[in-house]
């Protein structure tokens, strides 16, 4: 029997790679990232693409990658923060998979990103500025999609992720 997609939304630094692996190797499924395909389809990492290309060229082949990687079931999927920004992503997420919304807090997302280098909306003078107007714009958003909305804050990956196992619908698991 196949099961729908477990896709996992949220902020950068929510840990959307780190908990989806956990549980896609606990449910027996595969795990993809959207970003990670994206890298490896181009041959250059994000910031590379939107340096050459600027951020909408991202946000189509973003949305093309989605399409192409909802395609399949059985699946756990970690999706870029801005994934959700779109209608046509939106209404695709929602109806091919269970979305899980990593609700973080802004001094959780500093702390796992005050040294990032790799993600291009971050390089400027005041990083916590950036990330807190995105939460800002983007959280209305996250919590409109989702069907399970999980608390981050000082809790460790491996029991985030078995509290996600848990609380996922049976006919999610
Ligand atoms: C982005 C988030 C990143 C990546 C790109 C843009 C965003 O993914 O897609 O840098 O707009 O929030 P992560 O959420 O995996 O860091």
């Amino acid at each position: 029997m196949s099961h729908r997609n477990i896709i996992l939304i949220g902020p950068m630094g929510s840990g959307k790679s780190t908990i989806g692996k956990i549980i896609a190797r606990r449910l027996h499924r595969e795990f993809q990232d959207s970003d990670h395909f994206i890298e490896a389809r181009t041959g250059v990492d994000i910031a590379r693409i939107f340096d050459v290309e600027g951020e909408q060229k991202f946000r189509d082949r973003e949305s093309d990658v989605l399409i192409e990687l909802l395609n399949v079931n059985d699946r756990v999927i970690a999706t870029g923060g801005g994934s959700v920004l779109r209608g046509e992503n939106q209404r695709l997420l929602k109806q091919k998979g269970y979305i899980v919304f990593l609700d973080t807090s802004l001094n959780q997302q500093m702390q796992r990103l005050r040294r990032d280098k790799k993600r291009p909306l971050l390089q400027t003078e005041n990083p916590r500025a950036r990330l807190e107007a995105l939460l800002l714009e983007r959280r209305p958003v996250y919590l409109e999609l989702a069907d399970l909305v999980i608390k981050t804050d000082k809790r460790v990956a491996r029991r985030l992720a078995a509290d996600i196992i848990d609380r996922l619908p049976e006919n999610i698991k």
